[in-house]
């Protein structure tokens, strides 16, 4: 009777909450970028970015000469990341600190110096570096000189790279070329939003999408062709996207989340994964760049050579993902002022009571099935709060992004390998520090910059060491 009774109560239980094996196989880390923790903007000889200039223009309350200090505090980074069993840290490097203006005329034995530490800090607590090259702190030099609308951009991001590779590929195995570039292209030369902060509505951007790419290739193939018969590591893209739902099976929504999807990760997965920007883009932009009175379609051609050196640089696929919204179909866009957001033709529904975590399992599934990587890494996924170490409504997010993706590992055999929680801590999120992405907390308004744990680090940890997620 007593057993019966024992055994009902689990029953009930579990009826509850349950529990859910994650797989050894699936490596646990987190993130961060230079340009939003390391400050010490001209400190040793660093070079001015245009993130650097961007704020410093704008008289911004806000910027990055401080952040987080981690460029003097790295050592208690390094300790925490360890504290924290995290298997790996991704991190980037900023060009300014290696080549103060970019270009192989001066290079700065003390930027090197400090990446050299950090990476034998980490490997020396047995975790893996990975090593982002480009998280949007451009050298003002080179935006100078026209920044990625400069076709010779390849020649010093490929400059760049190789030093890079000549520095730390002996101890870093996994590199990513370019951290999210539909933020550097749309938010820099199309809206403004982001450094260099240009406006050049409907042709800026795709230049900036074509030149990105070609340096991207150049870096992938000098490590393909230099050292990866050496040192035998991986180099990838880092892609943000959102997946969305349309809000209807209709015809009209289907074509509107079609249409987000070529857009959004088509633009930039195609040209890697199968050779060319996705058929519906050349059209819709040839249609409308047509329409418009240009001559040729505002989105460049690639050649044939440039196809087949682009094709195919990838060693796997890097997903930046954050949330799934909607998608409805809206009426072709009026000719006018030429823009990226017409010739998309759809926008997202903003509606903040939607919740569907499920769609990061269907959005894994499609990157799986149209471009068959290698393996997928979750390179960023976390959530926005206000500040606060008790963060529930983090953990509650994260904990259900991660029982999808581990849904989508274990029964839909998506060879998901990596999960990088953004962020490491709260950080400069490009113009404000009331955003709050970490699982430590900094004291921003401390000269020290103090680090404190919250509730979602303690979780974070106890799901690592236990391979256990409570659903
Ligand atoms: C680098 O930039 C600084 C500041 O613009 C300038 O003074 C310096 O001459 C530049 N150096 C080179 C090698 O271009
Ligand atoms: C890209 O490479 C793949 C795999 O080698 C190949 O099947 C495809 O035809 C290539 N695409 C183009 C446009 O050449
Ligand atoms: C171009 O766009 C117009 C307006 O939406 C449409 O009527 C036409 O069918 C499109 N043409 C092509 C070739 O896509
Ligand atoms: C927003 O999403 C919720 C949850 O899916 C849904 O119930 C509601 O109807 C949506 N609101 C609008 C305006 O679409
Ligand atoms: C998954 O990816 C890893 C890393 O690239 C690779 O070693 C492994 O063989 C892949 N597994 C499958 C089943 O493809
Ligand atoms: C900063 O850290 C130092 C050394 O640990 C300590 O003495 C000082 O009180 C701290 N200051 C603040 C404002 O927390």
């Amino acid at each position: 009777m007593f057993k019966f009774l024992a055994s009902s109560a689990i029953l009930l239980i579990s009826g509850i909450s349950a529990v859910k094996d994650v797989p050894k196989d699936f490596a646990f880390g987190a993130g961060t970028s230079a340009f939003q923790i390391e400050g010490a903007w001209k400190d040793d000889g660093k070079g001015v970015s245009i993130w650097d200039t961007f704020l410093h223009n704008k008289n911004a309350k806000e910027n990055g000469d401080i952040a987080c200090d981690s460029y003097h505090k790295w050592k208690e980074d390094v300790a925490n990341v360890k504290a924290l069993g995290l298997e790996f840290y991704r991190f980037s490097i900023a060009w300014t600190r290696i080549m103060p203006n970019g270009t192989l005329n001066q290079i700065n034995k003390k930027g090197i110096e400090y990446y050299m530490n950090l990476i034998k800090g980490l490997k020396d607590e047995g975790i893996e570096p990975m090593v982002t090259i480009y998280h949007w702190d451009m050298p003002e030099y080179i935006q100078q000189l026209g920044g990625f609308l400069n076709p010779q951009f390849v020649d010093y991001f490929a400059d760049f790279a190789r030093l890079l590779f000549q520095q730390f590929a002996p101890y870093v195995k996994y590199w990513f070329t370019f951290n999210e570039p539909s933020m550097v292209c749309v938010g820099g030369y199309e809206l403004g939003s982001l450094a260099p902060g240009l406006q050049l509505h409907g042709e800026g951007v795709y230049q900036c999408s074509y030149v990105l790419l070609k340096a991207h290739a150049r870096a992938y193939r000098i490590y393909e062709q230099e050292f990866k018969a050496k040192y035998n590591g991986q180099v990838g893209l880092v892609i943000n996207f959102d997946w969305a739902e349309p809000v209807t099976k209709s015809a009209q929504d289907l074509e509107a989340q079609r249409r987000h999807i070529e857009f959004a990760l088509g633009w930039w997965a195609n040209p890697i994964f199968l050779g060319n920007w996705p058929p519906l883009m050349i059209d819709r932009i040839a249609n409308r760049s047509k329409m418009e009175g240009f001559v040729k379609s505002r989105l460049p051609a690639f050649t044939s050579e440039e196809i087949k050196d682009i094709n195919g640089t990838h060693d796997f696929f890097a997903l930046n993902t954050y949330s799934v919204s909607q998608v409805k179909y809206e009426p072709e866009p009026a000719i006018g002022q030429p823009s990226y957001n017409s010739d998309k033709g759809v926008d997202l529904v903003l509606n903040d009571s939607y919740y569907y975590p499920q769609g990061l399992r269907t959005s894994v599934n499609y990157i799986n099935k149209k471009y068959q990587p290698k393996a997928i890494m979750i390179t960023e996924n976390g959530k926005l709060t206000s500040d606060g170490l008790d963060d529930q409504d983090r953990i509650n997010t994260i904990r259900d992004f991660i029982n999808n993706l581990v849904d989508a590992k274990v029964k839909d055999n998506v060879n998901i390998t990596a999960y990088s929680l953004w962020s490491l801590m709260d950080n400069f999120e490009w113009g404000s520090y009331e955003k709050k992405f970490g699982v430590i907390r900094v004291d921003f308004d401390s000269p020290n910059r103090t680090r404190t744990w919250k509730k979602s680090a303690k979780w974070y940890q106890n799901m690592i060491v236990t391979r256990k997620l409570d659903i």
